[in-house]
């Protein structure tokens, strides 16, 4: 392999993906080259930060993207998501604890306390089940309206909480914050 393909190889590597929405995400076109020269540990690094453009996801879709090499699900909520997930009694959840990397790790699983923005219309969250690492299926799967787990049979509601099946934590919610109206950064 010539030099060259090297290179293109590990760009290839840190390519993000869209799977709906058309939603576009900016790591920088900047990062790529000082990439080539980094070892490993320090490509990390310098992807622990990215800035995604929401701007593009319409209510009742769901944007993912790449992050430190696992999927991220950026969903916008409809009124009725929100309003489902904000109608359950916590003591009734099988994890009680909200799992968001932004609050004490004591948190309750309120709605409230999973999504990003107060009114509840954003919610970010690992796109990884939290039993044995599937990559759930979105848009409302399940029988909770949110996501379902098809390897072994998990149910999370539309905040991301697990309801039924062998996962046995919501799917934590990353280091996240809104640096204007249509920008998310992770990390
Ligand atoms: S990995 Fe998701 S249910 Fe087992």
């Amino acid at each position: 392999m010539s030099h060259a393909e090297d290179h293109e190889g590990t760009r290839r590597d840190f390519l993000y993906y869209a799977t709906a929405g058309a939603g576009a995400v900016t790591a920088g076109a900047a990062i790529w080259p000082l990439i080539n020269q980094m070892n490993p540990s320090a490509d990390v690094q310098a992807l622990s930060s990215i800035r995604v453009d929401v701007s593009g996801i319409e209510p009742g879709t769901q944007l993912t993207v790449k992050w430190l090499g696992k999927p991220v699900f950026i969903r916008r909520r409809t009124a009725k998501d929100i309003e489902a997930a904000r109608s359950v009694d916590v003591a009734t959840l099988p994890d009680g604890l909200a799992r968001n990397a932004n609050i004490e790790e004591t948190a309750p699983a309120t709605d409230e306390n999973r999504t990003l923005d107060e009114a509840g219309e954003w919610l970010v969250e690992m796109g990884v089940c939290t039993h044995l690492g599937c990559v759930p299926i979105g848009d409302g799967a399940g029988d909770f309206g949110g996501w379902f787990c098809p390897c072994h049979g998990s149910h999370y509601d539309s905040a991301g909480r697990i309801r039924k099946g062998p996962a046995p934590e919501n799917l934590p919610v990353p280091v996240a914050q809104f640096l204007d109206e249509t920008t998310i950064q992770l990390g």
